[in-house]
């Protein structure tokens, strides 16, 4: 959801501001642009589409644009104005002195546009992004102090920002704020990063600082100056960032998504280490600070996803119940936060989040602590801002994950869950002991249950073959894995732009069965256990009505054979873990459709990894 990057050092800047936006082109991948300042001169470089096509551009120049020592650099994910290059970041003022990028939305830019435009102020971009340039601009000619003009900027504009600034008569200094939108500071020798993510800096530096809300830095090649709103300087806290920069690699798959799918038993091993140490140990989660008495008190959890962190969040439910006899609700975080809802302190509230930044979460688990509910962060990114306004935290450690397309994050959150209900249970004493037992054995097992599907995936590429000329997919199951079903539905969505959907099995016949004739494809997920026969039968109620039928089984039932076309087989595993086991196969058929499709697998049109904007 757009990022943005700056360097200054005595080193050239675009090298290393192009390499930046390489790395957070997961966030978006509309437009691209960078400013720099050259013989004293401002200067924007931007193109529309991919990074390449402003790689492109700043190669016909590079003998000129690498003089430069000083700049900024944005990838965007347009929001508001089209996708164009008059819309690309960076964005200027009348004068042309002003070079700005920025993340997230600025809510009042029609009536600042209105009164700027008033003033005399021309404006160029449709964005909203155009006012903080001219306002900045305007501010600089009052006070000629970038960073006092920055400050007296943003508190006219209202909305979530990361920005970060330059000035043609400044020319040593950019300045960067940030409010509610992700912004760190790279440290290096003599010479300073700026990024709203880590993979955009890793590679220079694992000496960081985070940014917190309506701070502000300002940055010369051998000087940080770090104050608030109110102009009282702070002290940095720089952190070491617990990233390597090999994780940013494609180690020989084709795709980052098809080396992120075969990280996934080494995912669950960092899930469950340090955490699950034997069946007869309790389960460790260092982070949650919820006793006995909390645990007791709490009459219902709500948890507050979107996308597939949703996915997981709804496995979670199953497994949350299931063992510790307490009342789940699952519901979209965008949805969550415009409704009164009945949270308060006997409500847990649970934020589910690969990135920690997603805008709608945020809001909704703030709005959630204001109510008095504790709050627990499920996320990747432990030093994200859900992370670090978080009561408790179960951090996920499934590494960088690039391709937008989720998978080994959904892996992590779904492992994290089960941990979570296991030691919730355990705390609780609400589940028999063999049970619980039971489960951690299976978990710990997982992992070479899904090396055996990544190392047969022969039947799921005849399929994603067979089918990859579908309009139309419907995913079926039931109980736990009726996630698994969306889950599955909604990778194939996202990287092949088929349309897929997930129904519970039992719905099909209450209005979906209406679609089905010999051109559809129905996928059930037949996990043995208590519905698998239910399933069956609606799976025979599709195929009456001419679909075209594939199984996803751990069932060596002789009868799937007449009833299915395709079968996708995962190995024997106990029903309440089979969500983790069978979103496998469905992550590589949607995987082997796509790439069949010659689509962009790891940059999908239209989606971004991290959406900071609500
Ligand atoms: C975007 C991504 C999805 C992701 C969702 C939630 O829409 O394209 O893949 O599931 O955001 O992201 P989060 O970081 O909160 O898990």
């Amino acid at each position: 959801m757009c990022g943005i990057v700056g360097y200054i050092g005595s080193k050239s800047a675009v090298d290393i501001l192009l390499d930046g936006l390489t790395n957070l082109e997961y966030r978006g991948y509309d437009s691209a642009g960078v400013a720099v300042n050259i013989d004293g001169q401002v200067e924007l470089y931007k193109a529309e589409g991919k990074l390449q096509n402003l790689k492109d551009i700043v190669e016909a120049k590079k003998a000129h644009i690498e003089k430069s020592t000083i700049g900024i650099g944005h990838i965007r994910w347009a929001t508001h104005g089209a996708p164009t290059t008059v819309n690309a970041h960076p964005h200027s003022c009348n004068c042309g002195k002003v070079a700005v990028v920025h993340n997230g939305i600025i809510e009042n830019y029609k009536e600042l546009r209105e009164r700027l435009e008033k003033q005399g102020c021309v404006f160029r971009s449709q964005t909203d992004t155009e006012t903080v340039a001219h306002l900045v601009a305007s501010k600089y000619a009052q006070t000629k102090d970038l960073t006092e003009a920055v400050r007296l900027a943003t508190q006219e504009i209202e909305g979530a920002y990361a920005l970060c600034v330059i000035h043609q008569d400044v020319k040593d200094t950019i300045v960067a704020t940030r409010r509610n939108a992700p912004l760190l500071v790279g440290i290096g020798e003599n010479e300073y990063y700026i990024a709203s993510d880590v993979p955009a800096i890793i590679q220079y530096t694992k000496k960081a600082m985070y940014l917190d809300d309506n701070q502000i830095v300002t940055l010369t090649p051998t000087s940080m100056k770090y104050i608030d709103e109110n102009k009282n300087p702070l002290e940095p806290k720089v952190e070491i960032l617990p990233w390597e920069p090999v994780a940013l690699s494609k180690m020989g798959y084709k795709h980052f998504m098809l080396k992120e799918i075969h990280e996934q038993p080494d995912v669950v091993r960092n899930v469950l280490s340090g955490k699950l140490r034997a069946i007869d140990e309790a389960i460790t989660l260092n982070e949650v600070t919820l006793d006995k008495d909390n645990l007791k008190n709490l009459n219902r959890i709500q948890v507050v996803a979107c996308g597939t962190s949703l996915h997981a969040a709804m496995v979670g439910k199953y497994i949350i119940e299931q063992l510790c006899g307490i009342a789940v609700d699952v519901e979209p975080a965008s949805e969550f936060i415009y409704r009164r809802t009945i949270t308060d302190k006997n409500t847990l509230v649970i934020g589910v989040s690969q990135s920690g930044e997603t805008a709608d979460t945020i809001t909704a688990v703030r709005q959630a602590k204001a109510l008095g509910s504790h709050i627990l962060i499920v996320t990747n990114r432990p030093d994200s801002t859900m992370a670090r306004e978080a009561d408790s935290l179960v951090p996920v450690n499934a590494g960088i994950e690039v391709s937008v397309a989720a998978t080994k994050s959904y892996m992590a959150q779904v492992i994290s869950f089960y941990l979570l209900a296991l030691y919730m249970a355990e705390v609780k004493e609400s589940a028999a002991k063999e049970d619980i037992q039971k489960l951690k054995h299976e978990l710990i097992i997982l992992p070479q249950k899904i090396e055996k599907v990544l190392s047969h995936k022969e039947d799921i590429q005849i399929c994603a073959r067979k089918f990859s000329g579908a309009k139309d997919f419907i995913f079926i199951a039931r109980g736990i894995n009726f996630p698994t079903a969306l889950e599955g539905a909604l990778k194939l969505k996202e990287i092949s732009y088929i349309n897929a959907t997930g129904y519970t099995a039992g719905e099909l016949k209450h209005g979906p069965i209406a679609m089905l004739d010999e051109s559809m494809p129905v996928l059930s997920i037949l996990m043995k256990g208590g519905v698998y026969e239910k399933i069956l039968s609606n799976s025979e109620e599709a195929k009456a009505r001419n679909a075209r039928m594939i199984a996803l089984t751990n069932s060596e039932d002789q009868k799937l054979k007449d009833l299915f076309e395709n079968i996708m087989y995962v190995p024997e595993i106990d029903e309440m873990l089979s969500p983790a086991l069978a979103i496998v196969p469905l992550q590589l058929l949607a995987y082997y459709i796509a790439e069949f499709l010659g689509k962009d697998v790891d940059q999908p049109r239209n989606l971004a990894k991290s959406v900071t904007v609500e």
